[in-house]
């Protein structure tokens, strides 16, 4: 199959050739397209067929269920058995936006988009394109991150087609994406609220609606053989091919504990990377020092993360020390991913 990509600007929207890419969803074809957070593989939800072509194009176990993106709150109703209260309450603060809720699924739903599951994940993305894209397919676009399984979600379109040219119909090309990570998933199913992934939207701005909100334990741990609820989160996403080690601590003490650990490394025969900051790459000795922005702006490193990670696989780099992110609003989805990609690997410095 031949991969057909499109440009289409944010602020000059084609309606046209958005069309076109609309008409492939509901002749039951793949377009990748652009969001606030990361590009998605999209095809029609309500069609079984689009799912299972979802699942094979990525590579990705069918038992991993997708994300259902909606482009107007009157189109939720239709998928889903109810809407809570506490849901119209997060939509009317943070729809259109990078959160995506979990709901009873209604019949309109097959079980082959929700991996077999009772629930369904519904998200409004803000990015302009996308929307006008998803009213074009009819309402409903399955879409989960458009990279193969195992690798990290694509934030331009180059990442799309590096994994998925030649698998899918059409490619939508917006240019880099504005969050860089996924968006945050909360299940509305239960009475109090769960965080099951942590994103843009953190756990303070979700109080700030509804009061007090839970975190899925397993959320930023390793914990063994507790099954996230987010079934996706239970494979070993985001890694990259050499190993990742994230060593936290005092500035001055990491960087030299991680220096240390380059010149041993590649005594060893290591191809050596490091993730820093804009203060701190210069004094690294890896053989690829990246910066992933600055440590007063965690969005940026938020948006860098996953581009230097394929960047360093592209780089065939075997060994890779990171530079530990504070907590505090997007870093703790920063955090929750790079543990991921780290197999959760971390140095304490005292
Ligand atoms: O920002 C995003 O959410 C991007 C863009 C494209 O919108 N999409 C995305 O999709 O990250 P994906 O498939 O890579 O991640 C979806 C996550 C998975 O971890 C999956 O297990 C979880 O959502 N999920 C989906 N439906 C669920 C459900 N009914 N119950 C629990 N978790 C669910
Ligand atoms: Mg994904």
């Amino acid at each position: 199959m031949e991969t057909r990509v499109i440009q289409v600007e944010e602020q000059h929207i084609q309606t046209g050739l958005l069309r076109q890419a609309g008409e492939i969803i509901k002749a039951g074809g793949l377009v990748a397209f652009p969001t606030e957070t990361v590009y998605g593989l999209g095809g029609d939800a309500l069609n079984p067929d689009s799912s299972r072509k979802i699942y094979e194009a990525k590579g990705r176990p069918s038992d991993n269920p997708l994300i259902v993106h909606i482009c107007r709150m009157e189109d939720l109703a239709y998928i889903v058995e109810e809407i809570p209260e506490a849901a119209l309450k997060l939509a009317e603060a943070f729809w259109p936006g990078p959160l995506t809720m979990i709901f009873h699924k209604s019949a309109a739903v097959p079980h082959e988009t929700t991996g077999g599951l009772d629930t369904v994940a519904v998200r409004m993305p803000s990015h302009k394109t996308a929307l006008s894209f998803i009213r074009e397919a009819g309402g409903y676009v399955a879409a989960p991150s458009a990279n193969r399984s195992g690798r990290p979600s694509p934030t331009c379109a180059k990442y799309v087609t590096e994994d998925l040219a030649g698998r899918i119909e059409m490619v939508i090309d917006g240019g880099g994406v504005e969050i860089g990570l996924e968006s945050t998933i909360v299940d509305m199913t239960e009475e109090d609220p769960v965080i099951l992934r942590p994103g843009y939207i953190t756990k303070e701005m979700l109080e700030s609606v509804l009061g007090s909100v839970r975190e899925d334990r397993t959320m930023m741990s390793d914990l063994n053989g507790q099954a996230p609820r987010a079934p996706g989160m239970k494979y070993r996403h985001y890694a990259p091919k050499g190993s990742l080690t994230i060593v936290d601590g005092e500035e001055e003490r990491v960087t030299a504990y991680i220096n240390e650990r380059l010149d041993c490394l590649k005594r060893e025969g290591h191809k050596t990377g490091v993730i820093g900051t804009d203060t701190t790459i210069a004094r690294y000795r890896g053989d690829v020092c990246k910066s992933a922005g600055s440590r007063d702006d965690e969005r940026t490193v938020a948006r860098e993360l996953y581009r230097i990670l394929r960047e360093f696989d592209d780089e065939e780099v075997t060994a890779i020390f990171s530079e530990s992110f504070d907590t505090a609003g997007i870093g703790q989805a920063v955090m929750n991913r790079l543990l991921k990609a780290a197999g959760h690997r971390i140095v304490y410095l005292q």
